[in-house]
């Protein structure tokens, strides 16, 4: 379970979370998602040890990580999928994979059944094996640079915009590689830019806002509720009417279940 509570952090003197808050129960996928510049990669970047927060706490499991670096917070078990293009292209697809268990100290055998573990759950991995990472499209890069994170164990994993920069062809191997997460029991923090997307994909849905939380749900009451563009663009649903489709509420918008705070 991930536990953060009233979190500031920012760059410089400029704080950029001011009060963020978040709980996300174990084995479940809480999506961020929010305007530019709202602070959704500070979120993850305060997680996962690249930023040390000024105030609050982060409690993964029971365990406090507040402002522990990078290497503390992997070995806690918190892994995450890097924005874009991680990949060594010249090395193949197994090569790319099994380096992603370089910081845990096992042995061949022990990673080899790993890996097998792992061509069950992402075919890709068996399929393009000895084929160098640079020769696939970008949505079967990212399926590796999943598993590759996989191969750690980890109990969370953070991803900050999967679909960034993919075709529309692409997104069902995310949802694919998303799944095969979670049904390994993998608590996933996700933020994501298509909206519609992210709350398919996830249980809870946290919408955030200059900083902090605006709103907070499970996935369908966000997806539905009445301020979500508002939020986004500053202005009544009714005026949006070349937007995104993506973002645009559906047209039997529920009553809020919880409003702004
Ligand atoms: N390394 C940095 N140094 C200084 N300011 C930064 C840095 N990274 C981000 N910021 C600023 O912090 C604010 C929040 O950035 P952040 O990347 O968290 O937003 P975001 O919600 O992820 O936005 P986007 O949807 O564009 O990815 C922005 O105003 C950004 O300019
Ligand atoms: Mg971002």
């Amino acid at each position: 379970m991930i536990e953060i509570r009233d979190l500031w952090a920012g760059y410089g003197e400029l704080d950029i979370l001011r009060g963020f808050e978040i709980n996300v129960e174990s084995g479940t996928t809480n999506c961020i998602v929010g305007p530019n510049g709202a602070g959704k990669s500070t979120v993850l970047k305060a997680l996962s040890g690249l930023l040390s927060p000024s105030m609050g706490s982060i409690v993964i499991d029971g365990v406090d990580v507040t402002g522990e670096p990078p290497s503390v917070v992997l070995r806690a078990g918190i892994a995450q999928v890097p924005q874009r293009n991680g990949l060594f292209a010249g090395l193949s697809v197994k090569e790319n994979v099994l380096m992603g268990a370089y910081v845990i100290r096992s042995n061949r055998r022990a990673l080899q059944s790993r890996y097998e573990q792992l061509c069950e759950t992402f075919p890709i991995l068996r399929a393009r094996a000895h084929e160098p990472a640079g020769a696939l499209s970008g949505g079967q890069r990212r399926m590796v640079e999943f598993a590759r994170v996989m191969m750690l164990k980890p109990r969370v994993v953070l991803l900050d915009e999967p679909t960034l920069g993919l075709d529309p062809k692409s997104l069902s191997i995310i949802s694919d590689s998303v799944a095969a997460m979670q049904r390994e029991g993998v608590t996933i923090l996700m933020v994501e830019q298509n909206v519609r997307f992210g709350l398919r994909l996830a249980d809870h849905a946290t919408v955030m806002s200059a900083g902090t939380v605006a709103l907070a749900g499970t996935a369908e009451e966000i997806r539905d509720h009445p301020n979500l563009m508002s939020l986004f663009f500053g202005h009544a649903p009714a005026e949006v009417t070349n937007g995104d489709s993506d973002l645009r509420p559906t047209a039997q918008a529920a009553q809020p279940s919880r409003g702004p705070v």
